[in-house]
């Protein structure tokens, strides 16, 4: 992770010239569950389809560091493996250092609790998007039997006799407590019933791999999932994991191809695991033609004889409200914002699920955009706006990993250069962004911050 690299942009003026193929990599949310869940297992498994991401990395020097192996693979179905093997696992403390830079090593919480009956942790990390409480992870390891001290903000956690299985209801929907709780409870003694679950397909994902080698979860993708105990029995590999396309970089790609491209195709992916956001788009207006494993958007016009690059405004969308799976995906706001900057009037949008994750909106004021921020989870968005460029002296921040994504998207809608700071945010969650966006067109260098200027 180098934390000085900056991305330097030619703005494209409003001009809808990209052109080209975006092949979507495997969900980073899905795979960090995985490489988790290879905790529960007794000996190594493989996990295809892994995205090449700093997110994965330091969760994989996690593993490592408690003692576990993992290693990095070309598969035999193309794309990038990895064997994790948790069977040298010497140590339950997760690394404060590392956890800190990322929210997603909590997830590894569970499964060690499960296998080993003791887990030390610290609060963790992850973006800056407004407070990320972890109660609904505690309450619910004491529900199983735990006993939990938290001081100096690392917790110890353990089930001398292992944790049993319990009924619990979360007061709150969360992707990663339902994750971890699900995980927790596959080597438990008895039946666990978890109600008010998430439902994102990432979930179904490492469930049904779980269940292809030897666990009992049932319902996963619905709000009550029950998992039948093994009572200490480890899984074994029976199958690879294979990661389901990212559905949140898919829909990012297909913002850009409605903003910035004449056409672009975007394969590999799951578009029913993204049916909330097309139909946004869709009624203002993006055409797209959505097949079962791919989407090509025309934001040049109607179809591929349509060889202008029209910049018209789209329809205005009034009202977007975050929600979970299967609403409209928080992940997704920051670029949508941008898309909202562009339609014709005035759209409100509403963030349910985090607060604080509206900081990026500065960034794109900067640029010339028509944004108020009502309160913290309310913004207003007045359209359509032509994006200029910042004086030489200036430059853009990213704050978290997909609001990354929208100021460079920002500043590809832009009529002059821009530079982008804290780019080590988008590579925790987008696979080699400055090199697919060269590949269909785009003008982006990645350079060091101190010693490069803004020649392009
Ligand atoms: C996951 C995704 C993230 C996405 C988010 C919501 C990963 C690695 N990250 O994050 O990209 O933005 O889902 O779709 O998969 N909450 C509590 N108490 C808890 C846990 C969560 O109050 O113990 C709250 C959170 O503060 C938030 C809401 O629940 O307001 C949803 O968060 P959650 O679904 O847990 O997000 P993550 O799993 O961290």
């Amino acid at each position: 992770m180098d934390t000085k690299e900056l991305f330097i942009i030619q703005g494209l003026a409003g001009k809808r010239t990209l052109q080209g193929t975006v092949t979507i990599n495997g969900a980073k949310n899905s795979a960090l569950k995985a490489m988790a869940a290879a905790i529960l297992f007794d000996g190594p498994v493989i996990l295809e389809n892994v995205p090449e991401m700093s997110d994965i990395e330091t969760l994989a020097n996690i593993i490592r560091k408690l003692g576990g192996r993992v290693e990095v693979k070309k598969s035999e179905r193309g794309g990038r493996a990895l064997i994790v093997d948790a069977t040298g696992i010497v140590s339950t403390d997760i690394d404060v250092g590392l956890a800190k830079n990322m929210r997603g090593s909590v997830v590894l919480t569970g499964p060690l609790l499960g296998r080993y009956k003791n887990v030390k942790f610290p609060t963790p990390g992850g973006c800056v998007i407004g407070a990320r409480p972890i109660n609904l992870f505690i309450s619910g390891y004491e529900k199983m039997g735990a006993k939990v001290n938290g001081r100096d903000c690392v917790y110890d956690i353990s089930a001398d006799k292992g944790i049993k299985g319990t009924g619990i209801t979360f007061e709150k929907i969360s992707v990663g407590a339902t994750e971890t709780l699900m995980m927790a409870a596959v080597l438990a003694k008895g039946k666990t019933v978890l109600n008010n679950c998430a439902r994102e397909p990432e979930i179904v994902n490492v469930a049904e791999w779980l269940n292809e080698c030897g666990a009992s979860i049932s319902g996963a993708g619905t709000s009550t999932i029950i998992i039948q105990g093994t009572d200490d029995k480890l899984l074994s590999a029976k199958k690879s994991f294979i990661t389901i396309p990212d559905r949140i970089t898919t829909g990012s790609y297909i913002i850009l191809g409605a903003l910035c491209a004449k056409k672009l195709t975007i394969e590999n992916c799951r578009p029913d695991h993204l049916e909330a956001t097309t139909k946004l788009l869709i009624e203002s207006g993006v055409k797209m033609k959505i097949g079962e494993d791919f989407i090509t958007v025309y934001g040049g016009g109607d179809d591929e004889t349509d060889g202008t690059t029209k910049n018209s405004a789209y329809k205005l969308i009034s009202n977007i409200r975050t929600q979970e799976y299967p609403g409209f995906p928080t992940d997704l706001q920051s670029p949508m914002v941008v898309f909202l900057t562009q339609c014709a009037g005035e759209s409100v949008v509403f963030e349910n699920i985090f607060e604080g994750r509206f900081k990026y909106v500065d960034e794109l004021i900067k640029l010339g955009a028509d944004i108020t921020i009502a309160d913290p989870r309310e913004i207003l968005i007045k359209g359509p706006t032509l994006f200029h460029c910042l004086p030489d002296d200036e430059e853009l921040t990213v704050h978290d990993i997909r609001a990354g994504f929208a100021v460079v998207l920002a500043a590809l809608l832009g009529e002059g250069k821009s530079r982008v700071t804290n780019i080590y945010l988008i590579d925790r969650g987008y696979e080699k962004l400055d090199e697919v966006l060269r590949s269909l067109g785009a003008k982006i260098k990645r350079v060091q911050g101190s010693t490069s200027g803004p020649n392009h």
